[in-house]
């Protein structure tokens, strides 16, 4: 049995989640649900970025304590996780001693090892961004607002790892996917790398982790998250659990953090000499229109609204569906409403409405016996043979979309091979067990649980009410081989699985 630690990044506390945020956590939660399926034992960690400027600014706003104001705030996030179906094992919060006295274990030793120097800086700061930038920065970038600024901060020597993290990305293909972002991560790193400031003066900023060795201080933002990818395993706590689940293997974002992941973090544990994560896995950007969705612009889709319109599962389906990963893609209710009519409520549910409905009739709701097959059921055979092995490869591959593709490839398969044997055709003659409608039907069922099997990772309800509806619900998920359906189970109860949406 192999092992899969897999993390989300940890979400701005202070913003409402939004499509997107659903998007990485969901992406994480089908390849945890696809590992754990086939029998890896799996970690999934997910949680929320508790301190910083924006914080402090909203909790003053609202007139409350910072603390009080996470902790009503984080809620948002875990709600929507729970409607979402997320499977994760941990969520971490910065503000939790677990996390924020390791931070401050490492600022020590860090700052004894002289890997981090108190240093006084003048240069240009972002106060949205709350990081230093430079000119170049500020010429290409659309940093908001730039003000002038000297002061006395610490700083960590990230500089004296650049070579030693172009040579590890080199030599590690698989460190950043996919290959683009590998590049580009490449071409960014020919430019020296400035050290890193990772401290903000207490009378600009006090809520954060306090600097250890400086009262005067706090921590900033990026270096503090970064490390609950750590802390929250156990590191500098439970030896065993941190050898048992590190080196990641996955850590999951989008492009706009893809910096921080791939140069930050990695010199951050060269430095606190922990080994490397195995892939930064940096996907695109859920669109509106031609823009980001993102708070700021105010052009975000509410995954709770579509939750309580139609169902999780197709929401989470549509994501996977429609995104191919490390592209953009566009979100519009027109293309979430096509998806959902062609593929679940044409193609799988009409399909799985169709075959119960004509074994309830003719065979007494129970899955009939078949008999001799011909050549028709054994290409549909042959199909079910070799699809799940593509589906679970290109799952393992995380080629999501693709693996969703090929599953829907196999569902309109059996649609055609009832269209070519037309068994309520010929149920009027022979309606025997053994007869050629019998056979149509039963192996029409079993690879329809196949299909409904592949699709647990993405669509878990669902998934698991289709297969009560055929009768398998104590089939194995990992089972994919022909014939686990026997002649003789009764069918189960059920509606039908997706309604049409008749209009938005
Ligand atoms: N707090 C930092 C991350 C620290 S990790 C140690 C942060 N938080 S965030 O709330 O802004 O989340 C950014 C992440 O949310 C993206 O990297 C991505 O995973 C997800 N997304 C937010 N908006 C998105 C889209 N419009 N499209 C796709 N994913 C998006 O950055």
């Amino acid at each position: 049995m192999a092992k899969l630690y897999l993390t989300t990044p940890l979400y701005y506390v202070n913003d409402k989640p939004h499509i997107g945020h659903a998007y990485t956590t969901i992406l994480a939660d089908v390849i945890a649900r696809h590992h754990r399926i086939i029998g890896n034992e799996v970690f999934f960690l997910t949680g929320t970025d508790e301190h910083g400027q924006k914080v402090q600014e909203a909790a003053a706003k609202r007139n409350v304590d910072p603390k009080k104001h996470v902790d009503e705030y984080v809620t948002r996030f875990k709600e929507l996780w729970k409607r979402l179906n997320i499977s994760h094992d941990d969520f971490i919060r910065t503000t939790e001693t677990r996390h924020t006295d390791r931070v401050q274990e490492l600022l020590n030793n860090l700052f004894e090892r002289d890997e981090i120097y108190l240093d006084e800086y003048e240069g240009l700061y972002s106060v949205a961004e709350e990081r230093f930038v430079t000119e170049k920065e500020v010429e290409e970038g659309d940093f908001r607002q730039i003000k002038k600024l000297k002061e006395k901060n610490y700083f960590f020597r990230m500089s004296k790892y650049q070579n030693a993290l172009i040579q590890h990305i080199e030599n590690h293909p698989e460190f950043i996917k996919p290959k683009s972002r590998w590049n580009e991560v490449l071409g960014f790193l020919k430019k020296p790398l400035n050290d890193l400031c990772i401290s903000r003066p207490k009378d600009r900023l006090n809520w954060g982790i306090e600097i250890p060795f400086d009262r005067e201080y706090v921590t900033y933002v990026w270096f503090d998250a970064l490390l609950n990818y750590v802390t929250a395993i156990g590191w500098g706590t439970n030896k065993v659990n941190f050898a048992k689940w590190w080196p990641a293997d996955y850590h999951l974002m989008a492009k706009d953090i893809l910096t921080t992941h791939a140069v930050y973090w990695p010199t951050i544990l060269m430095a606190a000499n922990i080994s490397l994560p195995k892939t930064i896995f940096s996907h695109g950007w859920w669109l509106m229109e031609e823009s980001k969705m993102s708070k700021s612009l105010g052009n975000v889709i509410n995954p709770i609204d579509l939750i309580d319109e139609y169902g999780v599962d197709p929401l989470r389906y549509y994501l996977m569906r429609d995104m191919v990963l490390g592209m953009d893609a566009s979100f519009t209710l027109d293309r979430f409403v096509q998806r959902y009519n062609s593929d679940l409520a044409n193609d799988f549910g009409n399909l799985v409405n169709r075959v119960t409905m004509l074994i309830r009739k003719h065979f007494d709701g129970k899955i009939p016996k078949s008999g001799d097959y011909n050549e028709t059921d054994l290409k549909l055979i042959a199909e079910a043979k070799t699809i799940p092995h593509t589906v679970r490869k290109l799952f393992g591959d995380m080629k999501i979309h693709d693996a969703v593709e090929n599953t829907l490839v196999l569902i309109r398969k059996i649609n055609t091979y009832l269209e070519i044997k037309s068994p309520w055709k010929s149920i009027k003659d022979d309606n025997s067990q053994g007869g050629d409608a019998a056979t149509t039907l039963a192996l029409a069922a079993d690879v329809l649980r196949i299909g409904s099997q592949l699709l647990n990772p993405i669509m878990p309800e669902k998934s698991q009410s289709i297969l009560n509806i055929l009768g398998a619900s104590s089939i194995p998920l990992v089972d994919t081989s022909i014939g686990q359906l026997k002649s003789g189970v009764v069918l189960g109860e059920g509606k039908s699985p997706f309604p049409r949406i008749i209009s938005v």
